[in-house]
């Protein structure tokens, strides 16, 4: 009687195992789409491939797709994320190693669902949580784009993860949890421009994918849209209410920033900010104003106390009020007037050079000193690449001690922020990125 109570019991216990097999299954199974040859036998319209290359630069496609110094959409730029380096694909059409065989509907299923054409699960290095917003008129266009360009033959080097994160079969789990299909945000109460805004930075554009925070297990915070975020070493400012910006941002600034990649009460398009804006550059006017539209909308109209610090700022800026607010250690205002005052000025500018009075700096003003370490160690560089920096790098000339101490005297003497905590842990996490950075661009350059 017991006895057969108990396997009675085992029994039920192999068909929830079974069941609980079947249902993993099919949560982690995906088919494979077979190939045809599609690069070779349709002819695409011009204007639909010209829409294709615009819609492409707003989803930095090349940015990602193209190694350092490598044939452009051919893949093998390593991809930094907490649990290791994930790759980039060839996305060029060779049939072999690229997307040259792939059918729109492959393609469509990747930019949706996140599974590559053998029904693999990608990774959400691939922003294909925003991508999966783009209506299907728009993916086609971008396919007719992809199709045509150079084929190269090209495999990037195997992901190095950690375990279990190199299980792709978990991907499918993660989907579960955070891929929400949905369309983008639509609003009848705001005007086409908000709408077509919130199209494109909620979906192809996937602003969120650098400057919102993630939880522990790479997905975004949805609770915390665009409260700043982290990437590829450097942060990506929060865009919300929460912006550290020193004068709050608004739609014609933003415009401006996101077409040419300076607003001179902002400053300069620095690190992964800068691919970003040289895509921007080449599309279509109307959708960098919608963009900007969108954006100043989430920032909302400023407080009181934010207006009034931002007209301090100003003031502080245009000379008014020109006088450090202080300072931690004279030896680092000395190191100020001797490398910096040049440009940046006695108090913050010289008039006749075009850098920012430091008073209006959002780097200064981030809850971490990361992207003020980079750009004064590596220096500022024109974003249509070549030429002279505009700011130099002063890498060699700072020890880490004096770096540390020179941005303690900045974030007092020109911001009214609360002191940085540990600026030598951000100089090392700067480092040891940069090192571990180094050695996946090496990986990925061996043939
Ligand atoms: C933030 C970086 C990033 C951006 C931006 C990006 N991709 Fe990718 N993409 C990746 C990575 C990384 C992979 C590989 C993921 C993996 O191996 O699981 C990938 C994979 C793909 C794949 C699947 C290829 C295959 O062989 O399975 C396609 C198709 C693709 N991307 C197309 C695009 C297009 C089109 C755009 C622009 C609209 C784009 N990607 C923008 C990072 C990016
Ligand atoms: C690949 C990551 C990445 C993507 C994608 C990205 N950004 Fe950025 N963004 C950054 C980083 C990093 C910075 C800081 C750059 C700097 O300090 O110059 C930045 C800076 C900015 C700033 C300046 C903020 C300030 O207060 O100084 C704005 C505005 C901005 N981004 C808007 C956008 C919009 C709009 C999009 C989508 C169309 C976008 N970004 C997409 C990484 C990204
Ligand atoms: C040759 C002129 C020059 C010198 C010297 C120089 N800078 Fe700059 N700096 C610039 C320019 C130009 C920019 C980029 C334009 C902008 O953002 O206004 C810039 C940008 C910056 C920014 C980023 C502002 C932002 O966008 O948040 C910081 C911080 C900064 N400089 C600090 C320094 C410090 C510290 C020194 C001295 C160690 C220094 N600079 C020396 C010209 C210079």
């Amino acid at each position: 009687m017991r006895r057969r109570r108990r396997s009675r019991r085992s029994g039920v216990g192999w068909v929830l195992l079974a069941a609980a097999a079947i249902a993993a299954a099919w949560v982690v199974w995906r088919p494979s789409i077979r190939t045809e040859a599609v690069s070779r036998g349709v002819p695409f319209e011009a204007e639909l491939v010209q829409r294709g290359a615009e819609l492409a630069a707003i989803g930095n496609c090349n940015a990602c797709h193209t190694r350092e110094g490598g044939p452009a959409y051919a893949g093998g730029r390593p991809i930094a994320t907490p649990f290791g380096t994930v790759f980039s694909t060839n996305i060029t059409p060779d049939a072999e190693t690229g997307i040259g065989g792939w059918t729109p509907a492959a393609f469509t299923r990747a930019m949706r669902e996140g599974v590559s054409r053998d029904g693999r699960h990608l990774y959400p290095a691939f922003p294909y949580d925003h991508m999966t917003r783009m209506r299907q008129p728009d993916i086609d266009a971008v396919y007719a784009f992809i199709m045509t360009r150079q084929p190269v033959v090209a495999t990037p080097p195997d992901n190095d993860l950690t375990f279990p994160f190199n299980l792709r079969g978990l991907i499918a789990f993660w989907k579960l949890l955070f891929l929400e299909r949905a369309a983008a945000p639509a609003n009848a109460q705001q005007n086409a421009e908000w709408n077509r805004g919130a199209y494109l930075v909620e979906g192809l554009g996937h602003c969120g994918a650098c400057h919102t925070p993630r939880n522990a297990l790479g997905a975004e915070k949805r609770d915390r849209a665009y409260a700043g975020g982290e990437t590829e070493g450097w942060v990506a400012p929060a865009l919300n209410a929460e912006s550290p910006a020193a004068v709050p941002w608004d739609a014609e600034r933003l415009y401006r920033y996101l077409r040419h990649g300076f607003d001179d009460r902002h400053g300069l398009a620095a690190g992964p900010m800068a691919p970003v804006v040289r895509n921007l550059a080449s599309v279509p006017d109307g959708d960098v104003r919608a963009i900007s539209v969108y954006v100043a909308a989430m920032a909302g109209q400023p407080n009181a106390a934010r207006s009034q610090a931002a007209s301090q700022a100003l003031a502080r800026a245009s000379g008014a009020n020109a006088a450090p607010r202080g300072t931690t250690s004279t030896v680092a205002a000395s190191l100020y007037a001797g490398a910096c005052a040049q440009c940046h000025g006695e108090s913050g500018r010289a008039p006749s050079n075009p850098a920012l009075h430091l008073a209006l700096s959002s780097s200064l003003r981030l809850p971490v000193p990361d992207n003020a370490v980079r750009i004064v160690r590596d220096g500022v560089h024109s974003p249509d690449l070549g030429g002279e920096p505009l700011m130099p790098g002063f890498a060699n000339a700072l020890s880490d001690a004096q770096l540390a101490a020179l941005l303690a005297h900045l974030r007092t003497a020109f911001t009214e922020q609360p002191a940085w905590g540990d600026i030598n842990q951000s100089i090392r996490r700067v480092r040891e990125h940069d090192a571990s950075a180094l050695r996946a661009r090496q990986k990925a350059s061996q043939p």
